[in-house]
């Protein structure tokens, strides 16, 4: 989540739903947004809000999925029952193993946790290829196996563990509801929520798989299908309260989702800020996502500058930092005047690239030291003008 803290100047997201309780929306739009001929399945979904249900830019929606119906089918199968038996839930209410395997345990990419509690459902008869996979030692080892697979893989590979089917509440982690950042702002779509989705799809160990909730949501939840959503409120992640600071935002992939969120706030209300938006994904053709909307940002001037970064355009690969880098004098620019910077998307790698370009552009525009840049950078995340919300 975002690592840095500033006071909202707005409504918080309030609503009386949480993650345990959660408010059951109807999907309103559900739109592919890449073309045929991109790597990558990106949706953008629309959702409706009940009345008093309210967010500010930079909070997120978290959506509580199901699993898969063939998914359930194929547990069952593999577990040796039929779904009528009947267990008591995280809350002790009693619900049918099938219920619970749709809706309450994670049945989906296998932890290593559950490898543990499921060898020992097998006393003193664990198989030794199992064993192999236990304990610290074998951590690795364990961590490689788990890798691509589902739990249902772990009970084909070694059947019979489970007698009892309340059993598998010790063994499985509940299925938990999934972060969105929110792509949309209220003044411009009151009793709307959107998010930008990546749906994830692979192949691995000979079957294949989908993320839990993308999965969801990229194949049964279509337009007037239901999902239960609730908001939750960021406030490390923030429009600056000064309407007429510049700002300047990183958001490659679905690193743009709260971008549209703050360019639609400052857009519906007319605020003055001078906005920048670096962008970037894969190619131009396919995966430039929202460009209508930016390009008519650009046209009634709420956009003042859009970069774009399209990865896989051209032989050598460039990155939204890239830009960074070519546009370094102006960054320093407008960092001098005030602006605030943010981040969007990959956690593991671009979030530490950006972060490299943007001291770099901080050293060069201001002639010092990387160590004055450093400082530098350190003052803006004190004054709240350096905020990321990476995952
Ligand atoms: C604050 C926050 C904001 C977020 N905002 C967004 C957003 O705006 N848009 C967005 O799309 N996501 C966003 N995410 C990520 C989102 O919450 C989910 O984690 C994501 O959609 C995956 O969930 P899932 O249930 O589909 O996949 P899961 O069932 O949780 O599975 C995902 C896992 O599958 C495994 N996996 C993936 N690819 C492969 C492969 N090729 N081989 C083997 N294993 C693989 C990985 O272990 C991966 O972690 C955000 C997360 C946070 C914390
Ligand atoms: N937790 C999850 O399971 C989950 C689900 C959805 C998304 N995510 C994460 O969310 C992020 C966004 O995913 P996404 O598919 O929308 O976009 P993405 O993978 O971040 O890709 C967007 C663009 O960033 C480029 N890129 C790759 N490495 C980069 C780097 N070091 N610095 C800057 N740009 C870089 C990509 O180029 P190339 O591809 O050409 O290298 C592509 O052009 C990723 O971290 C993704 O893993 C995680």
């Amino acid at each position: 989540m975002s690592e840095t803290a500033t006071a909202p100047a707005a409504a918080k997201a309030h609503s009386k739903y949480t993650r345990n309780q959660p408010y059951t929306s109807r999907v309103l739009v559900n739109r592919r947004m890449t073309g045929p001929e991109s790597e990558k399945e990106t949706i953008h979904i629309e959702l409706e809000l009940e009345e008093g249900m309210t967010y500010t830019p930079g909070d997120a929606v978290g959506i509580n999925p199901t699993n898969r119906e063939e998914q359930v089918a194929e547990n069952l199968a593999a577990l040796g029952f039929n779904g009528t038996e009947r267990v008591l839930d995280h809350y002790k209410v009693e619900i049918s193993l099938h219920e619970a395997l749709t809706t309450r345990l994670g049945i989906g990419k296998l932890a290593r946790g559950a490898v543990n509690q499921y060898a020992k459902l097998f006393g003193e008869n664990v198989p030794a290829d199992l064993k192999a996979l236990l304990g610290q030692e074998n951590k690795l080892l364990a961590e490689e196996y788990v890798w691509g697979r589902e739990f249902v893989d772990l009970v084909k590979q070694f059947p019979g563990a489970v007698q009892n089917p309340q059993e598998l509440f010790n063994v499985l982690q509940r299925l938990t509801p999934r972060m969105y950042s929110i792509a949309s702002s209220q003044a411009a779509h009151p009793d709307q929520v959107h998010t930008t989705v990546r749906v994830i799809r692979y192949h691995a160990h000979g079957a294949d798989r989908q993320g839990v909730c993308s999965g969801h949501l990229g194949e049964r939840a279509p337009e007037g299908a239901t999902m239960p959503i609730f908001l939750h409120e960021n406030n490390a992640f923030r429009l600056p309260e000064d309407t007429n600071a510049p700002v300047i935002m990183i958001g490659p992939g679905t690193g743009i989702a709260p971008f549209r969120a703050f360019l639609e706030h400052r857009q519906t209300l007319g605020q003055k800020g001078k906005n920048w938006l670096i962008f970037g994904e894969q190619r131009r053709v396919s995966d430039f996502l929202y460009e209508d909307q930016w390009n008519g940002m650009l046209a009634d001037g709420t956009l003042t500058k859009l970069d774009t970064a399209f990865s896989r355009d051209q032989g050598k690969k460039v990155y939204v930092q890239d830009r960074m880098s070519e546009n370094a004098a102006e960054l320093y620019k407008w960092l001098q005047e005030g602006a605030y910077f943010y981040v969007c998307g990959d956690a593991s790698r671009m979030a530490k690239d950006v972060e490299t370009a943007l001291l770099d552009a901080i050293a060069n525009g201001s002639g010092q030291t990387p160590e004055h840049a450093q400082e530098y950078l350190n003052d803006m995340k004190k004054a709240k003008r350096y905020q990321r919300d990476v995952y």
